[in-house]
């Protein structure tokens, strides 16, 4: 035999007075709460009172079926004071923590976290490429003795950048080194070749602190120096570098001259910015002077140790900094000094 669903009949005000009930609990238990909590918080809290809701409304099947509209119209108006209740409390909870006008339920706004400035990128990049070209990378220090950045490079001894007008000297002999290239002579000191090397560095320079010049700066000096080298290795080597680094452009070596190379030659590419056709960024010309390099004078190798009747090499200097502007277009070299985020955010990567 089947029996009745047992459902005990439930009359209309003993469900009223549970609504009514429910609804003085949750006015209470928000009253009770700390303010300032976020709504998923509070949500959470009130889970139990959530689950006698739902009882409340499964047992409006209970309630004689004559009555079941205005059981379900409390039911409704009860839920909707949940809601409305619950929203209230999480503005006021927030204004109450943070003053008036702040949603701190809204996600936060993404900060900045910095990037590479734009003349590591170029160091960077040149490192890659002549990582590929089988150099490796070698470092000396920034103080500097007169023998290694001027003497051993065969600069003459009334040479005017030794003047001290040109180079700020800390003691006696000693100095900061006003280019990377005493580098080579360390290198060369401590390495028999075949020696293969990139110089990065930070060198000095008593310059006035103006749109294009700074008075320490950076510099990447690269040197190969082993049997049976010739200018052809230089121009090969440095084209193959252009090459990379700025796409296809093209170079022109023209001659010129340092003391410690010979002959001397400097590389210029077309022009980035007018691809040669001449504009401001290149004075017309149509070229940007991008280092100076050359065939390592004898003078050099034996100054290091080197034996010059066996062994030949080429050298170069580049400034990283001068390159950067070149390619990011900034006008004034101070700005890469500034720390500037306005100016950083546009550049750094
Ligand atoms: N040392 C030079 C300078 O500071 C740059 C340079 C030119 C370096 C020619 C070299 C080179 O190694 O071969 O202006």
């Amino acid at each position: 035999m089947l029996l009745p669903r047992a459902s005990p009949a439930v009359t209309l005000d003993e469900y009223l007075a549970q609504a009514a009930a429910l609804r003085d609990e949750l006015d209470q238990r928000l009253a009770a709460l700390d303010p300032g909590q976020r709504l998923d918080v509070v949500k959470g809290l009130l889970k139990d009172w959530r689950a006698r809701l739902d009882d409340l409304q499964r047992a409006i099947t209970a309630v004689p079926a004559e009555s079941r509209r205005p059981a379900g119209s409390a039911l409704n108006d009860l839920k909707r004071h949940f809601d409305e209740a619950l929203a209230a409390y999480a503005t006021r909870g927030a204004g109450a923590a943070a003053g008036p006008g702040l949603d701190l339920t809204l996600p936060g706004r993404e900060q900045w976290r910095g990037g590479v400035h734009p003349v590591t990128q170029v160091i960077d990049e040149i490192r890659e490429i002549f990582r590929e070209l089988g150099f490796t990378v070698a470092v000396g220090p920034e103080a500097e003795t007169e023998w290694h950045n001027f003497t051993a490079l065969n600069f003459p001894a009334d040479h005017p950048a030794m003047d001290l007008h040109d180079t700020l000297y800390l003691d006696e002999g000693v100095m900061l080194r006003t280019h990377t290239s005493p580098v080579q002579i360390r290198v060369l000191q401590q390495h028999t070749p075949p020696v293969r090397v990139l110089i990065p560095g930070t060198v000095y320079r008593r310059d006035f602190f103006d749109a294009s010049h700074a008075p320490a700066f950076a510099q990447i000096e690269g040197l190969a120096v082993d049997e049976g080298i010739t200018f052809v290795d230089l121009k090969a080597c440095l084209t193959r570098f252009a090459t990379r680094f700025f796409g296809t452009a093209r170079t022109r070596f023209r001659p010129s001259y340092f003391p410690f190379t010979e002959p001397s030659a400097e590389m210029d590419v077309e022009c980035q910015l007018c691809k040669g056709a001449g504009c401001a960024g290149c004075k017309g010309s149509g070229w940007m002077e991008i280092l100076g390099s050359g065939m390592v004078h004898p003078n050099v190798l034996d100054a290091a140790g080197v034996d010059s009747e066996r062994y030949t090499g080429w050298a170069f200097g580049m400034g990283p900094g001068r390159i950067a502007m070149q390619r990011f277009g900034i006008p004034d070299i101070r700005t890469l000094y500034d720390s500037d985020m306005r100016f950083l955010r546009q550049v750094a990567r």
